[in-house]
């Protein structure tokens, strides 16, 4: 691999660190490169090299992927002139501005949001050709026949506009008279969940994205807490997606 990046860049880049504070743990001897402490920020590293700061290994990919667990009242947008953004909301030290939601939950919608500033990966993700599931549990005001449902689910709703979805995943988790279904798509159009539920006739009250592909939200992320996802998460959203 060819050795193009420059070490202080390289971490900053990866780190959500400044150029300058990594000059510093350079000097204070913070870094190594392949087992081997390093001082010089001009050192030239590849994307294969092991780069540690603190013992840690800094990832090797150039891009930076938040899982944040969205509460209600949060717009899933970069910036917004009257409410409040997921990006707003990121801690000090994973914000950064060219950071935006990969793909759209309402604004009551709670839970899995992933912020990125790679643009390739979230149009994989979010690509209806990729089928890249997303999970949802979602609450109504009224029961539905369920049968009728799991079985229209999974033909392929058609919405009241005519738009004809996808099959989708339908299973009931908890039978009131404000039932709670888990619902598993793979695209993801506008108010998606909500005009399913709409065409048989309930209005969804709660709706909370649970997964993304293969990548089950982290538990014990609460709402509005968010962290870096690892480069294993990362794959798992596609690998270990279960596809139908
Ligand atoms: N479907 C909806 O209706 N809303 C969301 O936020 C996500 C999926």
């Amino acid at each position: 691999m060819v050795k193009t990046e420059r070490l202080d860049k390289y971490i900053a880049s990866r780190g959500l660190s400044t150029r300058s504070e990594v000059k510093l743990m350079l000097k204070r001897g913070e870094v190594t490169v392949n087992g081997k402490v390093v001082s010089d920020p001009a050192l030239k590293v590849a994307d294969d090299d092991m780069v540690t700061v603190n013992g840690k290994r800094i990832s090797s990919s150039r891009y930076t992927y938040i899982m944040l667990n969205k509460p209600r009242g949060v717009v899933s947008a970069s910036n917004d002139k009257r409410d409040k953004t997921v990006v707003d909301i990121l801690p000090d030290e994973l914000k950064r501005k060219n950071f935006f939601p990969a793909g759209r939950l309402d604004k009551d919608t709670t839970g899995f949001c992933l912020v990125t500033d790679d643009g390739d990966f979230a149009h994989s993700i979010l690509s209806p050709a990729r089928h890249v599931t997303k999970t949802y549990i979602a609450r109504l005001s009224q029961p539905i026949d369920y049968e009728k449902a799991k079985k229209g689910f999974s033909d392929g709703v058609v919405l009241a506009d005519g738009t004809v979805l996808l099959s989708a995943v339908l299973a009931l988790l908890e039978d009131s008279d404000k039932p709670v279904f888990k619902v598993v798509i793979k695209e993801g159009k506008y108010h998606q969940i909500k005009r399913m539920f709409a065409s048989f006739g309930a209005t969804v009250i709660e709706l909370d994205r649970v997964a993304i592909g293969g990548l089950p939200l982290d538990a014990t992320l609460d709402r509005g807490e968010a962290r870096l996802i690892t480069e294993n998460e990362l794959k798992a959203i596609v690998e270990n997606d279960e596809r139908f």
